[in-house]
């Protein structure tokens, strides 16, 4: 099972992003745009595991959150990684609350302790809107700049639950199920 752990964020959020994001979505055809449903933010992604480990996953993402009370994550703006001229992911973005980065933290510590790899680059939180194609022609995508500086968007979301998530890679794009929801909790 491919597995990761992720904030998912209310339906009418996301439809305001879609919303929002359209005129980056002209730019259709160099990315796999993700579908509405699908926007999340990622806190860590474990890849392949084995059915039998799912348990102990739920397990240490229940212990992980132990002790983080709800809180309010701040959503806003458009950007690109690695940057505005080279947009290879094109993101949501949000706010890094203290909360957030605890949570993540203790997720990371959690999941090494039953044997996944830490993550080594920073945390930077986002919700992917897009991926860049393999052959994508990037000699059309100097517009985008400008753009993602024009399109404003923001959003608080109350984040009360963490959820570990099922991804499923089909020819029409990724369909992620919530496999366990973990409420947060002092
Ligand atoms: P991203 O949004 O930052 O791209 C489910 O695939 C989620 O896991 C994606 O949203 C993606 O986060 C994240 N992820 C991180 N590393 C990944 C990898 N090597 N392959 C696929 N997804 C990955």
């Amino acid at each position: 099972m491919r597995l990761f752990i992720a904030i998912n964020i209310p339906d009418k959020l996301r439809e305001r992003i879609w919303d929002d994001a359209r005129p980056l979505r002209e730019y259709g055809d160099a990315f796999r745009w993700v579908a509405r449903e699908g926007m999340h933010l990622t806190i860590k992604f474990l890849g392949e595991v084995s059915v039998d480990r799912e348990e102990s996953v739920a397990l240490a993402l229940e212990s992980a959150a132990t002790g983080i009370s709800p809180f309010v994550l701040r959503l806003g703006g458009f950007g690109a990684f690695p940057s505005a001229r080279r947009p290879r992911v094109v993101w949501a973005g949000c706010e890094s609350p203290s909360a957030l980065q605890l949570l993540q933290r203790q997720v990371e510590a959690k999941m090494a302790e039953i044997g996944f790899q830490k993550e080594a680059r920073a945390f930077h939180p986002h919700l992917t809107l897009g991926r860049l194609r393999r052959n994508a022609d990037t000699s059309q995508l100097k517009g985008m700049v400008g753009l993602f500086d024009r399109l404003e968007f923001t959003g608080d979301v109350f984040v009360r639950s963490v959820e570990l998530m099922l991804s499923e890679l089909t020819r029409a794009g990724a369909n992620y199920t919530v496999r366990k929801s973990v409420e947060l909790s002092k």
